[in-house]
């Protein structure tokens, strides 16, 4: 990806006022993506640490699952200090258990709450949740005008631009959303159709931003650079923007943001020694909450791909993938540093960390 830092001036658009949903002023306009499994509370806590996150989000959280209390899924909204505002994303097809959802995540000391309808996985969309609510006008509005009113705190939703390339009901649900009282939504410039193939459409994303009012738009999809940012703030005219897959291969991709944002230039990503560094900071994090053995187990599929991106030798990313005490890791960690990358580029300017997406055909996602 291209992070490099003092790269040749690239124009800046007429940036839209600070972002706020509702009373909850951002402090940003460059929001975390989520990014199921990966953007965990340690993956956000350290990215906040780095600066220029406006917000980040958990993971999607099953709101019958939060409900009934279950373990994981209340491990899964734990936050952080650090980790402010407090956001969750959750879904769901009955509006009552999403109500009721919500309700509990403000008692647990939420600051926003996010609605996901733009998840693809078959599971998920057809039992009516995610994307699959963006098939049902009426069911999904009235659903999410239940959360709205059940909560003091704003509701956002997070969709595609519509089911396929056929019904693009993006731009009607962002004005019923407005209508209701969502106070911001979050647009993923493909349909569900297209997973997470083909390209974005800023045009589509645009359509968004030109259906609503009052409302904050939060453009979002293969950004991966400044220029990147650039076109999709200049072509859109959305007030924010998400990044998912490029934060876990440039941490630093947010301050950046706001550095060019300010002063038209920005400092490059972190070296490879110091990513080594951020991920120790990650792993610190896990032991917050975990024994050293859970923590270790935890971390690996996360360093996993940070090695891989990192351009560390497979022989060395294996044996990381062994290790099993702290001890282990320390040495694994060290050897890894002292081979450096198999380029031998230090910069830690790096191309896009592997992230797996569903591929082949949905339905058998
Ligand atoms: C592995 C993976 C997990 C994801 N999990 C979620 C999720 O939990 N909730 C959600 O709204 N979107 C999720 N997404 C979609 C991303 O938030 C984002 O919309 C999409 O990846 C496009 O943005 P990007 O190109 O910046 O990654 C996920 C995407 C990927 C690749």
């Amino acid at each position: 990806m291209t992070v490099e830092g003092r790269a040749p001036s690239i124009p800046r658009p007429d940036f839209r006022g600070p972002i706020a949903y509702g009373n909850l002023k951002l402090s940003s306009r460059y929001l975390l993506s989520p990014l199921a499994g990966f953007t965990t509370s340690p993956f956000r806590r350290i990215v906040r640490r780095i600066g220029g996150v406006g917000l980040a989000t958990t993971d999607l959280v099953n709101a019958r699952a939060l409900l009934s209390r279950n373990e994981r899924t209340l491990q899964m909204v734990e936050s952080h200090p650090e980790d402010r505002p407090f956001a969750v994303q959750i879904f769901g097809s009955e509006p009552n258990a999403m109500a009721e959802a919500a309700q509990l995540l403000v008692e647990l000391g939420v600051d926003t709450i996010d609605i996901n309808m733009g998840c693809p996985v078959s599971r998920i969309a057809e039992s009516g949740s995610g994307a699959g609510m963006m098939c049902h006008v009426d069911g999904s509005v009235a659903l999410v005008k239940r959360v709205v009113d059940a909560v003091g705190v704003p509701v956002t939703v997070k969709m595609r631009l519509g089911w396929d390339a056929n019904s693009i009901t993006a731009p009607m649900f962002a004005k019923h959303f407005e209508d209701v009282g969502v106070a911001a939504v979050a647009i993923h410039g493909r349909t569900r159709e297209q997973g997470f193939g083909g390209t974005v459409s800023l045009p589509g994303i645009r359509s968004v931003v030109e259906a609503v009012s009052r409302i904050p738009v939060i453009g979002n999809g293969d950004i991966r650079s400044i220029a990147d940012a650039a076109r999709m703030l200049q072509e859109t005219g959305c007030h924010g923007i998400s990044i998912g897959r490029a934060a876990l291969a440039n941490p630093w991709f947010f301050r950046q943001l706001q550095e060019w944002e300010q002063t038209g230039t920005w400092s490059p990503a972190g070296t490879f020694d110091e990513r080594l560094n951020l991920m120790l900071q990650q792993f610190e994090c896990l032991l917050d909450r975990n024994t050293e053995e859970r923590a270790i187990v935890l971390f690996r599929k996360m360093a996993h791909w940070y090695l891989k991106g990192m351009r560390v030798q497979s022989k060395l990313r294996g044996d990381f993938q062994k290790v099993r005490t702290r001890a282990d890791m320390d040495s694994a960690l060290q050897r890894i540093r002292e081979a450096g990358p198999f380029d031998g580029n230090r910069t830690g300017v790096l191309k896009d960390c592997p992230i797996p997406v569903p591929s082949g055909p949905n339905e058998q996602w």
